[in-house]
């Protein structure tokens, strides 16, 4: 589908971070570095992208390279300009992030990423957004564990739920009962950043505590959504609960995607996300000590000293995270409770055979890009910033499964 317009179907930009390298290698693979898909890999040092060149083989030799820096935006729009689409993982994207969405909305080039920063996709969407919708880019952030199983799982859910009921289910909990794998530096460097940002701003305080922050300006159901913030007994799963860290840009996507369909959940639609901790004392226990490990995790990197410890002794640092064993073995398994106002209720799991953050993001990441770059003709969806579940929708949840070890399954249903 390359035209004479575009030399490049995509580009990886940050092919060298932690999940960059495991992305490319995913490239690599599925196309080689001249097939299907004509792709390139960017970044800021041509030392270290050559390096990631060399690792991938000898085949990989003429894998053509890009050098720009995040903040150069010359260099970025000349890396644009021929491209088709653009992944990046180049983050903290609230330091890094703007000047490369910038180009993208500005040149027109399709542009998806892995950030969970809600208070960044929000200043994105207050100052790019027309400009993408004008020039025809496609903006999707949110591309990996944050936030497509969540995203997807509920869209899965909501199709099943008006296929059987003839109505979606307007209370949908989501639930994780497992979830094996590490972190990387890069993901500690953004929920820092985070935390950092929201100590020193009041007003952001307020944006990130608003479930419809990322939603249109104005949009704002008369519906209290609920919200696990401690340790609690969960009726529903008969079991403990505690808060899920990355529930708080997870139920922003998923009201994200409500709000851009017209509601297609309904105007009273309620979700939270949650850790299942387990029954009785010891799930009560397991329960208490997720939330205060959160609580003391939040409240230390929020001042400066504490946080300049925690990144020093104890934290990953940028550039590092779970081997690959660790990756191989990591798997996660989510859990998505739907009731419907007439009281029938489905059940729905979502699945990934990769430990969440890496092995499985990187999946992930790989068949929204390709997805993007190859197969979503601008005619069929116009510029404008997107979720995965409006811009993809079900044909992700089918490539999902035939190609990044993600299943999506009906546990059970009735009324
Ligand atoms: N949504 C999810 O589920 C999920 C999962 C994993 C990661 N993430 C996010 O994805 C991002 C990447 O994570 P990671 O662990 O792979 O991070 P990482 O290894 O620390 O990589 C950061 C990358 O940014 C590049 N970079 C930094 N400053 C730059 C600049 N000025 N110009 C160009 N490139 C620059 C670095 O380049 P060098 O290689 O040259 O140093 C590196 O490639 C993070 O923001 C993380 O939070 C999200």
């Amino acid at each position: 589908m390359t035209t004479a317009s575009s030399q490049r179907d995509l580009i990886v930009f940050g092919a060298t971070s932690f999940v960059g390298k495991i992305l490319a290698r995913h490239l690599f693979e599925q196309f080689g570095a001249h097939g299907d898909l004509k792709w390139a890999a960017a970044g800021r040092s041509l030392a270290r992208l050559e390096e990631l060149r060399a690792s991938l083989g000898p085949q990989a030799a003429r894998l053509p390279l890009f050098v720009a820096d995040a903040g150069d935006e010359a260099a970025l729009r000349q890396m644009c300009l021929g491209t088709r689409a653009v992944v990046s993982t180049v983050g903290p994207y609230a330091l890094y992030g703007e000047p490369l969405v910038k180009v993208c909305a500005e040149t027109g080039t399709d542009y998806c990423d892995l950030t969970g920063e809600a208070q960044w996709i929000r200043r994105m969407l207050n100052r790019h957004e027309e400009t993408a919708s004008k020039s025809g880019a496609r903006i999707v952030h949110c591309c990996g564990f944050d936030s497509m199983p969540s995203d997807l799982g509920v869209l899965f859910l909501q199709r099943e739920s008006v296929r059987r009921f003839g109505q979606p289910c307007q209370r949908v909990k989501m639930r994780v009962k497992a979830l094996r794998g590490g972190v990387s530096g890069g993901t500690v460097a953004s929920i820092m950043n985070i935390v950092r940002e929201a100590a020193a701003d009041p007003q952001l305080r307020r944006e990130l505590a608003n479930p419809y922050s990322l939603c249109p300006e104005g949009y704002a159901p008369p519906v209290r959504q609920p919200y696990v913030r401690s340790a609690e007994y969960d009726g529903d799963f008969q079991a403990w609960v505690a808060p899920f860290i990355m529930s708080g840009i997870n139920t922003r996507i998923v009201h994200r995607t409500n709000a851009l369909t017209g509601q297609a959940y309904g105007g009273g639609f309620r979700y939270d996300e949650a850790m299942l901790a387990g029954r009785g004392l010891r799930g009560r226990m397991t329960a208490l000590g997720i939330t205060a490990g959160l609580a003391g995790f939040m409240v230390a990197g929020a001042i400066g000293p504490a946080r300049r410890a925690l990144e020093h002794f104890v934290l990953p640092a940028p550039g590092s995270g779970p081997s690959p064993e660790a990756q191989q073995q990591g798997f996660y398994d989510l859990r998505f409770l739907g009731h419907t106002d007439d009281a029938c209720s489905i059940m729905v799991r979502v699945t990934g055979d990769r430990d969440a953050g890496y092995g499985s993001t990187a999946k992930m990441l790989a068949q929204a890009a390709t997805f993007l770059a190859l197969d979503l003709p601008k005619a069929d969806k116009p510029g404008g910033f997107w979720t995965p579940a409006t811009l993809f929708g079900d044909r992700l949840i089918e490539r999902l499964e035939k190609h990044s070890g993600i299943a999506f399954t009906v546990l059970d249903g009735g009324s």
